[in-house]
């Protein structure tokens, strides 16, 4: 009997939603047979998301104590730090948490290209990647000021004169990001904003997209000679 009609609520959940479905598509999908230790670099994506997830999470749990303002911002992440239960610990993991997805998104990107997996049809795929990439750096960046400490105030001082230069659009750029000319608390606000509203918005669905075409095309088999033969055959694919 199918878990869809064995009558309990796990069936009634399933019959009524198919998330039994799209959970089987996501996580109990088959890798494809690669050699040993290659079958791991197909884990990569899983990785990333588990880490995206659990920046979701305890993110949320910092903002319930997190100030945005410049005269309290510094002083609220103290009180994470040293009085709030297990806050040095969940600060821990979300300030680690955001290395750790930059460089497994790295090292996702470049299991994907080296293994052609961003050749047809997969190309949809590979350009909803490039986009997360930008968004997981701008989470970096707009995450980086929120201690409000001397690290976080100069290398966004950095960061805006960097997008300062940018040729035609340079100085607008500096003026939208910095909410002013100085960096002061309009700067804070605007990347509060975008830390925890814009780029989670952005980020869901691009991941909702990256996903379902992931699902739709099915996981790349690792490339051998013969497919190579093959695309030489046959130019384009
Ligand atoms: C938040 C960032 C990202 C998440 C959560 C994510 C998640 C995933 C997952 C779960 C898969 C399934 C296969 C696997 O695990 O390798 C996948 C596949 C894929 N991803 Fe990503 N990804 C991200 C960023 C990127 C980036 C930056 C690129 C490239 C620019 C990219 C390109 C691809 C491609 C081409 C595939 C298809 C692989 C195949 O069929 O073998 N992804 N992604």
């Amino acid at each position: 009997m199918s878990a869809s009609n064995d009558g309990g609520p796990r069936g009634w959940l399933y019959e009524r939603t198919g998330v039994d479905r799209v959970w089987d598509a996501l996580f109990a999908r088959k890798v494809p047979e690669a050699q040993g230790w290659v079958s791991w670099l197909y884990t990569l994506g899983s990785a990333t998301l588990f880490v995206f997830v659990l920046q979701a999470v305890t993110g949320t749990l910092l903002a319930m104590n997190y100030v945005p303002s410049p005269d309290h911002a510094y002083d609220s992440v103290r009180y994470i730090n040293t009085s709030v239960v297990m806050g040095h610990y969940l600060r821990g993991l979300h300030h680690w948490g955001a290395s750790a997805m930059v460089v497994l998104v790295g090292l996702h990107m470049l299991r994907t290209y080296f293994m052609g997996a961003y050749k047809y049809p997969r190309e949809g795929t590979w350009m909803i990647g490039v986009l997360l990439l930008v968004v997981v750096i701008g989470f970096g960046f707009t995450g980086y000021l929120l201690p409000w400490d001397q690290k976080a105030y100069w290398a966004t001082m950095v960061g805006t004169n960097i997008a300062g230069q940018t040729p035609f659009i340079g100085p607008y750029l500096k003026k939208i990001f910095r909410g002013g000319p100085e960096m002061g608390a309009a700067t804070m606000t605007r990347f509060y904003a975008l830390h925890v509203l814009v780029l989670p918005a952005i980020v869901g669905a691009l991941i909702m997209g990256h996903l379902f075409l992931v699902v739709w095309h099915g996981i790349s088999e690792p490339p051998t000679r013969a497919a190579d033969a093959d695309a030489e055959k046959e130019p384009g694919r």
